[in-house]
This record gives C-alpha cells, sequence and structure tokens, in this order.
C-alpha cells in the first residue's frame, strides 16, 4: 500500500523517482503524484489512476512553468497512494503541500488523530484542500518549521548563542521530528522543503521506509526495489526515526533529536531479478521461479555439527527447549502456509502449535507467556496487522520467530529469531514462490524445533532435509506439465462458483486455491475441509459445479486419501464435475476425476509444495482469460501497510 520514493544527488530526480514508482505499483495503489525542487521553485504534480495518467500530465505539460520546472529538478519526491481518507481524486493524491507552497508532504499510513488537528488547524484559520489526514501533515510541518526557524534566528541574534548556529537543513529535520509527536497512528512521511533544496527528510513509525545510500546521491523508498538500479547498499531505519538526506550526508534521529544509527544492509539481488524477464506478467515468471525460489530458501541451512541454522537468532537453546505452546499469526496466503506449518510442527515437535489470523490475534487476549514462540509469517514484513500481532505478543513475554522475505522490513527486526525465505522480490500482488518458500521455512522452523529439544535425531533430521532437497526438481517437474491446467482454466472462465476441497495439509492448500480465484478471476470460490462438506457446504453443489479436490497420497496415510475418496464419490452423486488433484500413480482416483492433474510422489507433509502450483496455475489462466491484470488485481495492496 502506497509507495513512496525520495531521491537527492545530482541527476534530475523526475525519472528516477518514476522509476521508483514504477517498481513499487505491486503495491497497489490508486492515484499518483511528485514533488521537485527545480529552479528554485517547489513543484507538484498528481492524478487519479495509474502512473501513466501522471505521465501523461507531466508530458502534456511540457512546455509549461511547472513541467519544466519540475524536469530541472535534483530533488524530488514521489507517491503512489492507495485511498484510505477521501477518494482517489487528483485533489487527494499526494503530495500535499502546506498553505504557503513552500513544503510538501507524502505519507503512507494513518494519522488516527487527523480529525482532531485538522479542527485545530481549521480553527487557526487554515484552509484544508483535501480529504486526506496527510495534509494535516503538510500544514503542521509549515508551522513547525517557522518556529524552528523563529528560535535559530533568535537564538543567533542573542551574544550567547550567535557564535555556532545550527546547519541550515537541520531545520526541517526538527520541524518533522516536532510533528511526528503529535501525530498518532502509522506512518511514514517524507518532506522537501523549498528553502533547504538539496535535503529530503523522512521518518517512520510502524509504515515502511528504508534508505538507499548511492554516490554522491541517496535515496529514500518503501522498499529497496525502487533503488535497486542504482544502488544495492541499503540501511535499514528503526521505530520512530527521523532521517535527513543530501547528496552526500545520511543522518538519523529519534523523534526526541537523539543521534541513531542505522543498520547498513547489501541486498543480494539486483535489478533484474525485479524485472517480468520475457514474461507477459510477474505472475508467470514467479511461479516459474518456484524450484529455484524452494532451493535457495534450503541452501546453507546446516551447521557444522549437523545442527539446523536460521539466520538470525537472538533465543537461547534453552528458551527453545522451554517452549510450551506456539501460536503462528499472518494474513493471507502466509496465514495459509501457517495452517500447514500447524499438522508438521506439532507431528515432528509435539508443541501445541495454533494458527491465528494476526488481525485477529491481539484483540482476543490470548494466552501468552515467556514459554510461548509465535511464529509471525509475512512475505513483506511490513503487514501491520501482522507486525501489531507480534508487538503484542511481545509485550506478554513471548519470543517472536519471523519468517520472512523482505530484508531490512519491520517484522525481522523486531523480532527475536529470523528465518529468512530467500525466494528474490515478489511482485505480483497474489503472492506465489513466497508461499511456497514460507512452507519450507516452516518446516526448518519445526525441524529446528525438534532438533533443539531432542525430539529428533539429527539423522532423521536430516532424512526430512534430504525429501526437501528433493522438491525443487518435483515442483519443476509439476511445472512442466501444466498446459492441460492451463486448457481447463480457460474452459473453467466462464464457471459462476469453483469449490475446494481437502483434508489434512490438503485443506490449508484447497482455502489457498479458492484465494488465488478470488483475488485474481474476481470468482466466487471458496475452500472446505473436505470432511466438512456433508455439514452444509454440499448443500451448494449443483449439475456441473466445478469442484477441484486435492487428494492425498494413497502411501503411508491411506485412511486419509480413501476418506476423501468418499467426499469425492459424495459431490459427484450430487452432479459435481471433479477435478481431481492427486499423486501419480493413483489409479483408485482415475475413475472418480472429470479432470485428472496428476503430481509426483511426495512424502504427505510435504505435499503442498506440489498440490498448491497447479491450483496457482489455474487461477492465473482463468482470471487471463476473463480478461483481468493478474499483477494488480483490483482493489488488492500487496503490502497492507494499515490494520
Ligand atoms: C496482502 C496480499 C496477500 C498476502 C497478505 C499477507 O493481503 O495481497 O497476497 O498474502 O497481504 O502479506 P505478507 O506480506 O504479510 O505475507
Amino acid at each position: 500500500m502506497c509507495g513512496i520514493v525520495g531521491y537527492v544527488g545530482a541527476r534530475p530526480a523526475l525519472s528516477i523517482v518514476l522509476d521508483g514508482l514504477r517498481r513499487l505499483e505491486y503495491r497497489g495503489y490508486d492515484s499518483a503524484g511528485v514533488a521537485m525542487i527545480g529552479d528554485g521553485a517547489l513543484l507538484t504534480c498528481k492524478r487519479a489512476g495509474k502512473l501513466g495518467n501522471l505521465e501523461k500530465a507531466l508530458t502534456e505539460g511540457a512546455a509549461d512553468d511547472v513541467t519544466a520546472g519540475i524536469a530541472l529538478g535534483t530533488t524530488g519526491i514521489g507517491h503512489t497512494r492507495w485511498a484510505t481518507h477521501g477518494g482517489p481524486t487528483d485533489r487527494n493524491a499526494h503530495p500535499h503541500r502546506s498553505t504557503n507552497g513552500r513544503v510538501a508532504v507524502i505519507h503512507n499510513g494513518i494519522i488516527e488523530n487527523f480529525a482532531r488537528l485538522r479542527a485545530e488547524l481549521e480553527a487557526a484559520g487554515v484552509e484544508f484542500v483535501s480529504d486526506t489526514d496527510t495534509e494535516c501533515a503538510a500544514h503542521l510541518l509549515e508551522h513547525e518549521l517557522a518556529s524552528v526557524r523563529a528560535e535559530e534566528t533568535a537564538r543567533s541574534a542573542s551574544p550567547s548563542g550567535g557564535a555556532r548556529g545550527a546547519e541550515p537543513s537541520a531545520g526541517l529535520a526538527a520541524a518533522m521530528r516536532r510533528v511526528c509527536q503529535r501525530l498518532e497512528g502509522a506512518f511514514t512521511l517524507l518532506a522537501v522543503d523549498v528553502d533547504t533544496p538539496d535535503v529530503v527528510v523522512g521518518a517512520r513509525r510502524n509504515s515502511p521506509l528504508v534508505v538507499g545510500r548511492g554516490q554522491g546521491e541517496n535515496y529514500l523508498a518503501s522498499d529497496v526495489s525502487a533503488f535497486i538500479e542504482h544502488t544495492r547498499d541499503a540501511v535499514e531505519l528503526g521505530q520512530d526515526q527521523v532521517v535527513l538526506i543530501t547528496p552526500d550526508r545520511i543522518e538519523i534521529t529519534d523523534f526526541d533529536g537523539n543521534e541513531a544509527i542505522g543498520k547498513d544492509f547489501h541486498v543480494d539481488w539486483d535489478a533484474s531479478a525485479a524485472e517480468k524477464g520475457g514474461y507477459d506478467y510477474f505472475m508467470l515468471k514467479e511461479i516459474a521461479e518456484q524450484p529455484r525460489a524452494v532451493a535457495d530458501t534450503l541452501r546453507g541451512r546446516l551447521g557444522e555439527a549437523g545442527e539446523l541454522m536460521l539466520d538470525e537468532m537472538r533465543i537461547t537453546e534453552q528458551d527453545l527447549r522451554d517452549v510450551d505452546k506456539i501460536f503462528i499469526v499472518a494474513c493471507g496466503t502466509a496465514y495459509h502456509a501457517g495452517l500447514v506449518a500447524k499438522y508438521a510442527i506439532e507431528h515432528w515437535t509435539r508443541i501445541p502449535c495454533e494458527v491465528e489470523l494476526a488481525s485477529e490475534f491481539r484483540y482476543r487476549d490470548p494466552v501468552l507467556d515467556r514459554s510461548t514462540l509465535v511464529v509471525a509469517i509475512s512475505q513483506s514484513g511490513e503487514t501491520m496487522d501482522t507486525l501489531m500481532a507480534l508487538r503484542h505478543a511481545k509485550e506478554q513475554k513471548a519470543r517472536v520467530l519471523a519468517i520472512c522475505n523482505t530484508n531490512g522490513s519491520t517484522i525481522p527486526r523486531e523480532s527475536d529469531a529470523v528465518l529468512y525465505t530467500h525466494a528474490g522480490p515478489e511482485v505480483a500482488v497474489a503472492s506465489t514462490k513466497a508461499f511456497l518458500t514460507q512452507l519450507v521455512a516452516c518446516y526448518l522452523v519445526g525441524l529446528h524445533l525438534a532438533q533443539v529439544r531432542g525430539v529428533k535425531y539429527a539423522d532423521e533430521v536430516g532424512a526430512v532435509l534430504t525429501q526437501l532437497q528433493a522438491m525443487p526438481a518435483a515442483i519443476e517437474q509439476v511445472l512442466e506439465t501444466m498446459e492441460p491446467v492451463r486448457e481447463l482454466g480457460r474452459e473453467l472462465a466462464r464457471a459462476r462458483s469453483v469449490l475446494f476441497i481437502g483434508r489434512h495439509v490438503g485443506y490449508p492448500v484447497a482455502l489457498e486455491g479458492a484465494l488465488k480465484l478470488k483475488e485474481l478471476a474476481y470468482m466466487h470460490a471458496e475452500g472446505f475441509a473436505a470432511g466438512e462438506l456433508k455439514h452444509g457446504p454440499i448443500a451448494l453443489i449443483d449439475e456441473g459445479c466445478p469442484v477441484i479436490c486435492v487428494v492425498p497420497s494413497p502411501v503411508g496415510r491411506a485412511v486419509l486419501h480413501d476418506k476423501v475418496m468418499s467426499n469425492i464419490q459424495e459431490v459427484r452423486a450430487r452432479g459435481a464435475r471433479t477435478i481431481v488433484i492427486a499423486e501419480r500413480g493413483d489409479e483408485a482416483v482415475r475413475p472418480y476425476a472429470d479432470h485428472l492433474i496428476e503430481v509426483p510422489p511426495t512424502p504427505t507433509l510435504l505435499t503442498p509444495l506440489v498440490t498448491t502450483v497447479p491450483l496457482q496455475v489455474l487461477a492465473c489462466e482463468i482470471a487471463t482469460a476473463r480478461g483481468h491484470d493478474v499483477d494488480q488485481p483490483r482493489n488488492l495492496a500487496k503490502s497492507v501497510t494499515v490494520e
């Protein structure tokens, strides 16, 4: 949600900012705008709709002063807005300027006390031109900047303080700190001020912001993909910090003005990883990348003594041995990964494990203490619901372990231990490769716990690891046989509704298959536990209703397999058209499948790594056949930074 880019350096800022915004499009937005300081003036341009509208406005206005000035700027900020307060109109698009027009602000998040602030500002005579919460910040900034400068002038005029005036560029950062102290809620703010033309100031509380360190130029952005083509050196900001960038300085303080140190990190993927690479959609590329992503997430996990290794570990082994309850918190697709994890973690560790939607977790007062381990799963590392659940858990003294795909993001930074999924940048809004790597990470966490607690010997852990190592090749095999699935997708594009059923780890796969279809094809789709059908959902089945059945392996858990077979017959008896995903060689299922999708034989707990893939392909194909953009589905955002 909302993409933010800031640049200061020697090159024209406009194209850098627009390119950065394009790379952040995946976050989801409905209007866009830029503010540049060029030729001694602060100029803005903003438009409702996609970036193309903004670019068109900039091109069409090429001859006017605004656009000419914008083109000259070497300091600028840009924003893609996902509307919260006020509709997606030109007027509500960011940047917002203060009354005197000398500062411009962009914002991601929600300023929760904005109504009070707005009333106060209006009472003081400020006229608002938008419906946004952000505009308050622009007016407050103008006001605080005037105070900071007046105080500075008074100080330098006084006999004792005159000798050593503050650095003029510091005024904007000081004013920003004061503004932040007045704001409640979640926010990342960037601001530029015409009187300090080589400065961009940023502030963050709860919402994402990273610094890109260049040569004679610096960047600020919601995530590194915005500046990855210019620099892979980045600086992570902490909670409640203000950062000032100039072409050759990065200065970080807390909201009280105390100096703070950002954490440097190097991004291990480059701009090409964030390109479509010949595919029509990022989603297609990301589905195809899954074997590699899974292999990368598994790589280098064994230490010298055969122990499993996470990426960051600030929990002692004794603490892990003391864990007596696990909660997994996550949203959307990551929640489905958590549902699969429960089966594996409980089976391997014998520790009770609950999976909760992060948005529900803290409001129901869960029972947590220092022997509870909370596992937060998040691709972006910025999902506000998950972050808030994590913070609640920490307040109750629970240990928090993050499974995350985004280096430098908030959730891993605030966790006691981190396991990164090495999926690489995931751009399509609907998650695919991140999901598979989250599954792998969950398996690793389960095995790690089992090993540390002595529930599994190293050779048993090693045996599961060997099975996991075989999964990239198995996923590759699935991908190679997807043509009939695509054909089926084109046929199903006319369906009114599609149902998904599964048992055991096939149940979360059914939920994930249905979610993909909803997200991408805007079609009614629902996943059910196959055994639950008879308790209600079976009433939905009528003649020709497509039911996608995820069948467990007949080897090992034969009883599960047979139960799902019965459920398939129940829906067939009521006219359903059955699309069956089953293990290759499972001949028993063939007579009951109107359409059979075979996947390679896989140990039961690991089957979601193969059974999910055809469902991703199917949803993608149905959506494309219905004429939808699968990378940016309507109303959705990739990184949901509001609660
Ligand atoms: C959004 C996305 C989903 C994603 C969910 C959780 O709703 O559209 O695809 O699964 O957020 O995101 P996270 O970054 O926390 O995994």
